[in-house]
Protein backbone atom coordinates (compact mmCIF):
# COMPACT_ATOMS: atom_id res chain seq x y z
CA UNK A 1 0.00 0.00 0.00
CA UNK A 2 2.82 2.35 0.64
CA UNK A 3 4.97 1.98 -2.46
CA UNK A 4 2.85 4.31 -4.57
CA UNK A 5 3.03 7.34 -2.06
CA UNK A 6 5.39 10.15 -3.56
CA UNK A 7 7.24 11.85 -1.22
CA UNK A 8 5.82 15.49 0.22
CA UNK A 9 7.44 18.76 -1.29
CA UNK A 10 10.33 20.15 1.42
CA UNK A 11 8.86 22.59 3.65
CA UNK A 12 9.35 26.38 2.00
CA UNK A 13 11.46 27.30 5.63
CA UNK A 14 11.65 23.86 7.92
CA UNK A 15 12.98 22.21 4.57
CA UNK A 16 16.09 24.30 4.36
CA UNK A 17 17.15 24.48 7.68
CA UNK A 18 16.90 20.52 7.35
CA UNK A 19 19.24 20.96 4.27
CA UNK A 20 21.38 23.19 5.86
CA UNK A 21 22.22 20.81 8.90
CA UNK A 22 23.44 18.24 5.91
CA UNK A 23 25.44 20.73 3.87
CA UNK A 24 28.93 20.10 4.85
CA UNK A 25 30.76 23.41 3.63
CA UNK A 26 32.18 24.86 6.78
CA UNK A 27 31.43 28.75 5.67
CA UNK A 28 27.54 27.53 5.68
CA UNK A 29 25.68 30.64 6.47
CA UNK A 30 21.82 30.02 7.50
CA UNK A 31 19.63 33.19 6.91
CA UNK A 32 16.16 30.97 6.63
CA UNK A 33 13.88 29.71 9.35
CA UNK A 34 13.33 32.71 11.73
CA UNK A 35 15.44 32.17 14.66
CA UNK A 36 17.13 34.75 16.93
CA UNK A 37 21.14 34.74 16.86
CA UNK A 38 23.15 37.00 19.51
CA UNK A 39 26.35 38.36 17.93
CA UNK A 40 28.25 35.37 17.95
CA UNK A 41 25.57 32.97 16.00
CA UNK A 42 24.52 31.31 19.44
CA UNK A 43 20.71 31.18 20.17
CA UNK A 44 20.76 32.18 23.72
CA UNK A 45 18.60 30.91 26.49
CA UNK A 46 17.29 34.11 28.08
CA UNK A 47 18.53 34.34 32.04
CA UNK A 48 14.73 35.02 33.08
CA UNK A 49 14.34 31.44 30.94
CA UNK A 50 17.14 29.74 33.48
CA UNK A 51 15.98 30.75 36.89
CA UNK A 52 12.23 30.08 35.84
CA UNK A 53 13.23 26.43 34.70
CA UNK A 54 15.57 26.21 38.17
CA UNK A 55 12.52 27.60 40.11
CA UNK A 56 10.18 25.03 38.52
CA UNK A 57 12.52 21.90 39.09
CA UNK A 58 12.87 22.88 42.68
CA UNK A 59 9.29 23.45 42.96
CA UNK A 60 8.84 19.07 41.45
CA UNK A 61 4.69 20.30 40.32
CA UNK A 62 3.64 17.18 39.47
CA UNK A 63 3.17 15.65 36.04
CA UNK A 64 -0.37 14.96 35.67
CA UNK A 65 -2.55 15.71 32.95
CA UNK A 66 -3.41 19.59 32.17
CA UNK A 67 -6.75 20.88 31.88
CA UNK A 68 -7.43 20.95 27.85
CA UNK A 69 -7.46 24.47 27.68
CA UNK A 70 -4.31 24.16 29.60
CA UNK A 71 -3.86 25.78 32.92
CA UNK A 72 -5.77 28.85 33.93
CA UNK A 73 -3.17 30.76 35.30
CA UNK A 74 -1.55 30.91 31.83
CA UNK A 75 -4.05 31.56 29.75
CA UNK A 76 -4.77 34.82 32.22
CA UNK A 77 -0.90 36.47 32.18
CA UNK A 78 -1.24 35.97 28.38
CA UNK A 79 -4.62 37.81 28.08
CA UNK A 80 -2.67 40.48 29.94
CA UNK A 81 0.30 40.66 27.80
CA UNK A 82 -1.70 41.03 24.47
CA UNK A 83 -4.43 43.06 25.21
CA UNK A 84 -3.11 44.58 28.81
CA UNK A 85 -4.51 43.83 32.30
CA UNK A 86 -6.90 46.75 32.56
CA UNK A 87 -8.47 46.23 29.36
CA UNK A 88 -11.87 45.51 28.92
CA UNK A 89 -11.94 42.34 26.72
CA UNK A 90 -9.72 41.07 29.98
CA UNK A 91 -12.02 42.36 32.81
CA UNK A 92 -15.12 41.48 31.06
CA UNK A 93 -14.09 37.67 30.93
CA UNK A 94 -15.47 37.10 27.45
CA UNK A 95 -12.40 35.41 26.10
CA UNK A 96 -11.97 32.23 25.69
CA UNK A 97 -8.75 30.62 25.74
CA UNK A 98 -6.44 27.64 25.40
CA UNK A 99 -2.51 27.30 25.71
CA UNK A 100 -1.25 25.45 22.54
CA UNK A 101 1.81 23.53 21.37
CA UNK A 102 3.14 26.77 19.42
CA UNK A 103 1.54 29.55 17.50
CA UNK A 104 1.02 26.94 14.50
CA UNK A 105 -0.41 24.95 17.23
CA UNK A 106 -2.71 27.95 17.95
CA UNK A 107 -3.49 28.73 14.09
CA UNK A 108 -4.53 25.13 13.71
CA UNK A 109 -6.93 24.74 16.63
CA UNK A 110 -8.37 27.97 14.82
CA UNK A 111 -8.61 26.47 12.08
CA UNK A 112 -10.48 23.06 13.24
CA UNK A 113 -12.83 25.30 15.01
CA UNK A 114 -13.73 27.34 11.81
CA UNK A 115 -14.41 24.35 9.73
CA UNK A 116 -16.62 23.13 12.43
CA UNK A 117 -18.07 25.95 13.77
CA UNK A 118 -18.00 28.54 10.42
CA UNK A 119 -18.02 25.96 7.64
CA UNK A 120 -18.80 28.37 4.94
CA UNK A 121 -16.21 30.69 5.64
CA UNK A 122 -13.39 31.39 3.79
CA UNK A 123 -10.10 32.52 5.41
CA UNK A 124 -8.32 35.87 3.77
CA UNK A 125 -4.29 36.35 4.09
CA UNK A 126 -2.20 38.86 2.91
CA UNK A 127 0.01 38.56 -0.43
CA UNK A 128 2.76 37.04 0.53
CA UNK A 129 2.20 35.43 3.96
CA UNK A 130 4.26 32.90 6.03
CA UNK A 131 4.18 29.68 3.81
CA UNK A 132 2.73 27.89 6.57
CA UNK A 133 -0.57 29.65 6.86
CA UNK A 134 -1.77 28.59 3.90
CA UNK A 135 -0.45 24.75 4.78
CA UNK A 136 -2.64 25.23 8.15
CA UNK A 137 -5.58 26.30 6.81
CA UNK A 138 -5.91 23.74 4.18
CA UNK A 139 -4.82 21.26 6.22
CA UNK A 140 -7.89 22.17 8.75
CA UNK A 141 -10.00 22.02 5.56
CA UNK A 142 -10.68 26.12 5.94
CA UNK A 143 -10.60 27.43 1.92
CA UNK A 144 -8.08 30.26 1.40
CA UNK A 145 -7.88 33.67 -0.71
CA UNK A 146 -5.22 36.08 -0.61
CA UNK A 147 -5.69 39.93 -0.46
CA UNK A 148 -3.32 42.56 -1.53
CA UNK A 149 -1.00 43.60 0.89
CA UNK A 150 2.88 44.62 -0.35
CA UNK A 151 3.54 47.34 -2.78
CA UNK A 152 7.02 46.30 -4.22
CA UNK A 153 7.56 50.20 -5.74
CA UNK A 154 7.60 52.03 -2.37
CA UNK A 155 9.00 48.67 -0.39
CA UNK A 156 5.83 49.43 1.75
CA UNK A 157 2.40 48.66 2.98
CA UNK A 158 -0.39 48.51 -0.22
CA UNK A 159 -3.16 50.51 2.11
CA UNK A 160 -5.17 51.58 -0.47
CA UNK A 161 -5.63 48.29 -2.25
CA UNK A 162 -5.66 46.12 1.03
CA UNK A 163 -8.78 48.48 1.99
CA UNK A 164 -10.37 48.13 -1.47
CA UNK A 165 -10.00 44.10 -1.12
CA UNK A 166 -11.57 44.22 2.32
CA UNK A 167 -14.34 45.67 1.06
CA UNK A 168 -14.96 43.25 -1.65
CA UNK A 169 -14.85 40.43 0.93
CA UNK A 170 -17.75 38.58 1.41
CA UNK A 171 -19.61 39.44 5.30
CA UNK A 172 -18.73 36.18 7.92
CA UNK A 173 -15.23 35.74 6.12
CA UNK A 174 -11.92 35.80 8.37
CA UNK A 175 -9.34 37.67 7.27
CA UNK A 176 -5.78 36.59 8.79
CA UNK A 177 -3.75 39.82 9.70
CA UNK A 178 0.04 39.17 11.56
CA UNK A 179 -0.13 41.37 14.99
CA UNK A 180 3.21 43.22 14.34
CA UNK A 181 6.47 42.29 12.40
CA UNK A 182 4.52 40.63 8.77
CA UNK A 183 6.22 37.74 7.95
CA UNK A 184 7.59 38.00 5.20
CA UNK A 185 7.62 41.48 4.71
CA UNK A 186 8.36 43.28 7.70
CA UNK A 187 6.06 45.69 6.97
CA UNK A 188 3.09 46.65 9.71
CA UNK A 189 0.48 49.28 9.09
CA UNK A 190 0.95 52.47 11.26
CA UNK A 191 -1.28 53.25 14.07
CA UNK A 192 -3.71 55.07 12.13
CA UNK A 193 -3.73 52.45 9.40
CA UNK A 194 -4.70 49.88 12.02
CA UNK A 195 -7.51 52.01 12.88
CA UNK A 196 -8.80 51.99 9.13
CA UNK A 197 -8.06 48.65 9.09
CA UNK A 198 -9.68 47.68 11.48
CA UNK A 199 -12.86 49.94 10.65
CA UNK A 200 -13.12 48.42 7.30
CA UNK A 201 -12.80 44.22 9.20
CA UNK A 202 -15.87 45.86 10.84
CA UNK A 203 -17.77 47.84 8.37
CA UNK A 204 -17.69 44.47 6.31
CA UNK A 205 -18.55 41.86 8.87
CA UNK A 206 -15.42 39.85 8.89
CA UNK A 207 -14.04 38.14 11.43
CA UNK A 208 -10.22 39.00 12.11
CA UNK A 209 -7.95 36.98 12.99
CA UNK A 210 -4.37 38.27 14.20
CA UNK A 211 -0.84 35.86 14.20
CA UNK A 212 0.99 37.33 16.88
CA UNK A 213 4.20 35.85 16.42
CA UNK A 214 6.63 38.49 17.47
CA UNK A 215 5.29 40.81 20.19
CA UNK A 216 8.49 42.95 21.48
CA UNK A 217 10.57 42.43 18.44
CA UNK A 218 9.41 45.92 16.27
CA UNK A 219 8.94 48.90 18.73
CA UNK A 220 8.15 47.54 22.35
CA UNK A 221 6.14 44.67 24.10
CA UNK A 222 3.12 47.10 24.58
CA UNK A 223 3.39 49.08 21.29
CA UNK A 224 3.48 45.93 19.40
CA UNK A 225 -0.37 45.05 20.58
CA UNK A 226 -1.45 48.24 18.80
CA UNK A 227 -2.94 46.44 15.98
CA UNK A 228 -4.59 43.86 18.05
CA UNK A 229 -5.57 46.53 20.06
CA UNK A 230 -7.49 48.56 17.70
CA UNK A 231 -9.77 45.74 16.85
CA UNK A 232 -10.73 45.61 20.80
CA UNK A 233 -14.03 47.87 20.97
CA UNK A 234 -16.99 46.61 22.75
CA UNK A 235 -18.41 43.63 21.96
CA UNK A 236 -16.24 43.08 19.08
CA UNK A 237 -14.92 39.52 17.85
CA UNK A 238 -11.66 38.26 17.10
CA UNK A 239 -9.15 35.47 16.92
CA UNK A 240 -5.81 35.93 18.61
CA UNK A 241 -2.53 33.08 17.65
CA UNK A 242 0.29 34.02 19.96
CA UNK A 243 3.37 32.67 20.08
CA UNK A 244 6.29 32.54 22.83
CA UNK A 245 8.78 31.13 20.13
CA UNK A 246 10.59 33.71 20.01
CA UNK A 247 10.39 36.70 22.45
CA UNK A 248 11.18 34.10 25.07
CA UNK A 249 13.22 32.19 23.00
CA UNK A 250 11.32 28.98 23.52
CA UNK A 251 11.28 27.77 20.51
CA UNK A 252 11.62 24.05 20.81
CA UNK A 253 9.21 24.16 23.68
CA UNK A 254 6.22 25.18 21.66
CA UNK A 255 4.65 27.87 23.65
CA UNK A 256 1.89 29.10 22.29
CA UNK A 257 -1.58 30.52 22.96
CA UNK A 258 -5.70 30.75 21.37
CA UNK A 259 -7.64 33.66 22.09
CA UNK A 260 -10.74 34.07 20.77
CA UNK A 261 -12.55 37.09 21.96
CA UNK A 262 -16.53 36.88 21.76
CA UNK A 263 -19.27 39.51 22.18
CA UNK A 264 -19.89 38.18 26.27
CA UNK A 265 -18.86 35.77 29.05
CA UNK A 266 -21.71 34.08 27.80
CA UNK A 267 -20.87 33.54 24.22
CA UNK A 268 -17.27 33.06 25.51
CA UNK A 269 -18.37 29.74 27.94
CA UNK A 270 -19.40 28.24 24.74
CA UNK A 271 -17.02 28.69 22.42
CA UNK A 272 -14.41 27.59 24.87
CA UNK A 273 -16.67 24.33 25.02
CA UNK A 274 -15.60 24.33 20.93
CA UNK A 275 -12.44 24.74 21.41
CA UNK A 276 -11.80 21.95 24.02
CA UNK A 277 -13.72 20.26 21.45
CA UNK A 278 -11.37 20.74 19.10
CA UNK A 279 -8.37 20.27 20.92
CA UNK A 280 -9.23 17.00 22.26
CA UNK A 281 -9.72 15.11 19.25
CA UNK A 282 -6.19 16.88 18.17
CA UNK A 283 -3.69 16.53 20.83
CA UNK A 284 -5.49 15.88 23.58
CA UNK A 285 -3.79 18.67 26.13
CA UNK A 286 -1.13 20.36 25.94
CA UNK A 287 2.49 19.89 26.85
CA UNK A 288 3.36 21.89 30.56
CA UNK A 289 6.64 23.04 30.68
CA UNK A 290 6.95 26.27 27.92
CA UNK A 291 3.73 27.79 29.47
CA UNK A 292 4.94 27.27 33.34
CA UNK A 293 8.05 29.09 32.34
CA UNK A 294 6.01 31.79 30.54
CA UNK A 295 3.32 31.87 33.40
CA UNK A 296 6.64 32.15 36.05
CA UNK A 297 8.59 34.87 34.31
CA UNK A 298 5.34 37.27 33.83
CA UNK A 299 4.03 36.77 37.26
CA UNK A 300 7.20 38.09 38.89
CA UNK A 301 8.21 41.63 38.88
CA UNK A 302 11.86 40.86 38.87
CA UNK A 303 12.10 37.93 36.79
CA UNK A 304 9.66 40.15 34.40
CA UNK A 305 11.79 42.92 34.19
CA UNK A 306 15.01 41.00 33.42
CA UNK A 307 12.79 39.22 30.64
CA UNK A 308 11.75 43.18 29.40
CA UNK A 309 15.50 44.20 28.92
CA UNK A 310 15.85 40.99 27.25
CA UNK A 311 13.41 41.25 24.66
CA UNK A 312 14.49 44.63 24.33
CA UNK A 313 18.50 43.84 23.74
CA UNK A 314 17.10 41.11 21.28
CA UNK A 315 15.06 43.90 19.64
CA UNK A 316 18.12 46.73 18.91
CA UNK A 317 20.58 44.10 18.03
CA UNK A 318 18.64 43.32 15.21
CA UNK A 319 17.59 47.25 14.48
CA UNK A 320 21.62 47.70 14.53
CA UNK A 321 22.24 44.99 12.32
CA UNK A 322 20.24 45.86 9.64
CA UNK A 323 21.58 49.47 9.68
CA UNK A 324 25.46 47.32 9.38
CA UNK A 325 23.41 45.55 6.47
CA UNK A 326 22.70 48.25 4.40
CA UNK A 327 26.37 49.57 5.02
CA UNK A 328 27.60 46.63 4.29
CA UNK A 329 25.78 46.23 0.86
CA UNK A 330 26.62 49.87 -0.21
CA UNK A 331 30.18 48.90 0.42
CA UNK A 332 30.36 46.54 -1.31
CA UNK A 333 28.61 47.95 -4.53
CA UNK A 334 25.69 46.58 -4.78
CA UNK A 335 23.26 48.54 -6.90
CA UNK A 336 19.96 50.39 -5.72
CA UNK A 337 18.84 52.03 -2.36
CA UNK A 338 18.67 49.62 0.32
CA UNK A 339 17.89 51.55 2.98
CA UNK A 340 13.65 50.42 2.85
CA UNK A 341 16.01 47.40 4.73
CA UNK A 342 16.01 49.99 8.20
CA UNK A 343 12.37 50.65 7.90
CA UNK A 344 10.93 46.93 8.11
CA UNK A 345 10.43 45.60 11.16
CA UNK A 346 11.19 42.22 12.90
CA UNK A 347 13.62 39.73 12.41
CA UNK A 348 12.71 39.65 8.26
CA UNK A 349 14.00 41.59 5.82
CA UNK A 350 12.08 40.98 2.32
CA UNK A 351 15.14 41.86 0.17
CA UNK A 352 13.72 41.68 -3.21
CA UNK A 353 16.29 39.12 -4.37
CA UNK A 354 14.80 36.69 -7.00
CA UNK A 355 14.48 32.65 -6.39
CA UNK A 356 16.80 32.75 -9.08
CA UNK A 357 19.58 34.76 -6.99
CA UNK A 358 18.46 32.65 -3.81
CA UNK A 359 19.35 29.91 -5.04
CA UNK A 360 22.97 30.44 -6.36
CA UNK A 361 23.46 31.92 -3.09
CA UNK A 362 22.97 28.38 -1.65
CA UNK A 363 24.51 26.81 -3.99
CA UNK A 364 27.81 28.92 -4.93
CA UNK A 365 28.00 30.46 -1.71
CA UNK A 366 26.22 28.42 1.35
CA UNK A 367 24.21 30.98 2.22
CA UNK A 368 20.66 29.81 3.20
CA UNK A 369 18.15 32.38 2.51
CA UNK A 370 14.13 31.28 1.99
CA UNK A 371 12.94 31.41 -1.57
CA UNK A 372 11.07 34.74 -1.97
CA UNK A 373 14.29 36.61 -0.91
CA UNK A 374 12.96 37.09 3.22
CA UNK A 375 16.37 37.30 5.35
CA UNK A 376 16.75 36.28 8.84
CA UNK A 377 18.31 39.88 10.18
CA UNK A 378 19.04 38.16 13.01
CA UNK A 379 20.92 35.39 11.21
CA UNK A 380 23.46 38.07 10.50
CA UNK A 381 26.57 38.61 12.47
CA UNK A 382 29.84 41.02 12.29
CA UNK A 383 31.68 37.19 11.36
CA UNK A 384 29.51 36.91 8.87
CA UNK A 385 27.91 40.23 7.45
CA UNK A 386 30.70 41.02 4.80
CA UNK A 387 30.70 37.88 3.28
CA UNK A 388 26.91 37.51 3.08
CA UNK A 389 27.10 41.68 1.13
CA UNK A 390 30.06 40.17 -0.96
CA UNK A 391 28.18 37.02 -2.34
CA UNK A 392 24.56 39.58 -2.96
CA UNK A 393 27.00 41.95 -5.08
CA UNK A 394 27.84 39.22 -7.32
CA UNK A 395 24.39 37.61 -7.82
CA UNK A 396 22.69 40.97 -7.90
CA UNK A 397 25.38 42.13 -10.60
CA UNK A 398 26.50 45.50 -11.19
CA UNK A 399 24.07 48.40 -11.95
CA UNK A 400 22.80 47.95 -15.98
C1 LIG B 1 9.74 31.36 10.30
O1 LIG B 1 8.90 31.98 9.65
O2 LIG B 1 10.89 31.16 9.90
C2 LIG B 1 9.38 30.85 11.69
O3 LIG B 1 8.09 31.23 12.00
C3 LIG B 1 9.64 29.40 11.86
C4 LIG B 1 8.70 28.51 11.10
O4 LIG B 1 8.13 27.63 11.75
O5 LIG B 1 8.52 28.67 9.90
Amino acid sequence: MLETIPAAPRDAILGLTAAFREDPRSEKINLSVGVYQDETGKTPTLECVRIAEQRLVESAAGKSYLPIPGAPEYAEVVQELAFGATHEVVTSGRIASAHTPGGTGALRVAGDFLKSNLPSATIWMSEPTWPNHGNIFAAAGVPAKSYAYFDQESNGLAIGPMLEAIKQMPAGDVILLHGCCHNPTGIDPTPEQWKQIAEAVRDRGLLPLLDFAYQGFAEGIDEDAVGLRAFSQPGSEMIVCSSFSKNFGLYRERVGSLSIVCPNADVASAIQSQINSAIRANYSNPPAHGAAIVNCVLRDEALRKTWEKEVATMRSRINDTRKQFVDALTAKGVPGDYSFITRQRGMFSFSGLTKEQVEVLREKYAIYIVGSGRINVAGLTPANIDRVAEAIAVVVGPAA
